[in-house]
């Protein structure tokens, strides 16, 4: 971050930030993952950091560069991100900007699955993976002053990021549509809504980066 203000808004203040995938593995060459590039991640990272904030950013392997002048944390899997997010704690505020696997393959294979001569296919049994927002967020002493999730919809986007919200129990969900015509998913851009306990705000369609300044922002105001 070229542009640190030292003493900034958020001057003071340690907020995490996940981002990217996770990835789960089936067998040591193979894994299960989704599309998430981590670029709104990295970005909302650099913009609370350009408003002053101390940032530790955990991160699955993300294809977009890595935020500057914060700790960052390399995970794999959410059961790693997981851990890594309750190491970090206590903080003052906490963006879960990751898209985490939501099942992880149960047995995962520690040698090669192989083909077989007679054609027979594997079977993969999966298991839930721990939901790290709506732990965080359902804790007594270690629960951060603002939380902020993001919610991934291609359908009924705002009536579903609402009830996420209420269902999780995090400040503020920050709800995308992450339709495959929309571009948004591995994109430049992106087109949100900021939903709070009381409104659900529209903002226009505009980059990645201009979401992360307007949320840090934002965010710089609930944690004054
Ligand atoms: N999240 C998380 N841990 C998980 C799953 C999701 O911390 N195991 C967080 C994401 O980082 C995001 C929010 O929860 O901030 C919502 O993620 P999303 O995938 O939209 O919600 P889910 O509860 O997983 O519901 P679904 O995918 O079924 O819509
Ligand atoms: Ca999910």
């Amino acid at each position: 971050a070229s542009d640190v203000l030292l003493n900034g808004p958020l001057k003071g203040k340690h907020i995490l930030v996940t981002s990217g995938p996770t990835h789960e593995p089936i067998d040591p060459v193979r894994y299960i993952a989704n599309r998430s590039s981590g670029a709104q991640g990295s970005a909302i990272a650099n913009a609370l950091i350009a408003l002053g904030a101390r940032v530790t950013f955990i991160t699955g392997p993300a294809r977009a560069e890595m935020p500057m002048g914060c700790v960052i944390e390399r995970v794999q899997t959410a059961g790693e991100m997981l851990t890594a997010v309750e190491k970090t704690l206590p903080v003052d505020g906490a963006v879960f900007a990751a898209a985490v696997a939501d099942w992880r393959v149960t047995s995962a294979s520690d040698s090669k699955i192989k083909k077989t001569k007679s054609g027979d296919l594997p079977t993969l049994s999966f298991a839930e993976n721990p939901d790290i927002l709506a732990t965080v967020s359902q804790m007594k002493k270690l629960r951060p002053k603002l939380i902020v999730g993001f919610a991934a919809e291609t359908d009924d986007v705002i009536d579903n990021a609402t009830a996420k919200r209420a269902r999780k129990g995090c400040d503020w969900i920050v709800a995308n549509d992450v339709s495959p015509e929309t571009g948004i998913m591995g994109g430049a851009e992106n087109d949100v809504t900021l939903i709070t306990p009381d409104a659900a705000h529209d903002w226009p369609r505009m980059s990645k980066d201009a979401v992360a300044q307007k949320l840090a922002a934002e965010i710089a105001k609930a944690l004054k």
